[in-house]
């Protein structure tokens, strides 16, 4: 059976579009069955109609607090019967409830290479910042935002002549990678939430070396 999985938007959804590329495999591990957004024209909906995937809409406007907002989205997704939540560019901050409830079960993805750069503007601070290196986390989500322990990270050198759209136009490539795979590991039981942290079963390390200025790295 595979693992019953929502995606949480609000926006464009290009990461939703890898997720449900990667589940129209039967032999992916999480099959994405609800897709909830908070915003009713979020273009991202027309990936999940495009690949015949139920959507429903929840506007966090017509909830007066956001724990009616977040007791709404719970009840659709229990509804749903759903196992794991994935946020792609879902932006609403959930409540402690809800967030405690899903503890280990919810994920997201962030544009950059946390703890660096949380909340917004990540690309303009990581240029601003003078790193060499910058990428994209998944990550489990704790009720402080982009604070949850990492899953798996993505990295991606900064160009001196990158601006913030290149820079985030490279990154979302690497998160189009990076979630599919991420979400793979989780479904399969093979990562799981303890004591704060991820917790792998035969984790295997990349092994290499990202040198930015790459000309560093001529022996
Ligand atoms: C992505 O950069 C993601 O990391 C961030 O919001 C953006 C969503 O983009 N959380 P999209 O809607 O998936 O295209």
């Amino acid at each position: 059976m595979r693992v019953r999985t929502a995606v949480l938007i609000s926006g464009r959804g290009s990461n939703l579009k890898a997720l449900l590329a990667a589940s129209a495999s039967t032999a992916y591990p999480a099959e994405i069955v609800l897709v909830l957004s908070n915003v009713e024209s979020a273009a991202g909906l027309n990936h999940a109609q495009a690949a015949g995937i139920p959507i429903q809409v929840i506007r966090h406007d017509s909830f007066p607090r956001r724990e009616d907002f977040d007791a709404a989205l719970d009840a659709a997704v229990q509804k749903a019967g759903i196992e794991l939540i994935c946020l792609a560019g879902f932006m609403r901050m959930l409540g402690d409830s809800f967030v405690e409830k899903w503890r280990g079960r919810l994920i997201n993805i962030h544009p950059s290479l946390l703890p660096s750069f949380k909340g917004t503007r990540v690309h303009e601070r990581a240029i601003e910042s003078g790193v060499r290196i910058s990428g994209c986390t998944v990550h489990y989500v704790t009720p402080e935002l982009d604070s949850g322990p990492p899953i798996a990270q993505a990295a991606v050198p900064i160009a001196c002549t990158d601006t913030a759209d290149s820079l985030a136009e490279r990154i979302l490539a690497a998160e189009h990678r990076l979630y599919p795979a991420a979400l793979k590991m989780v479904a399969e039981g093979r990562v799981r939430l303890s004591d704060g942290r991820a917790v792998f079963q035969d984790y295997r390390c990349a092994g290499d070396v990202l040198i930015n200025p790459p000309e560093l790295s001529n022996r």
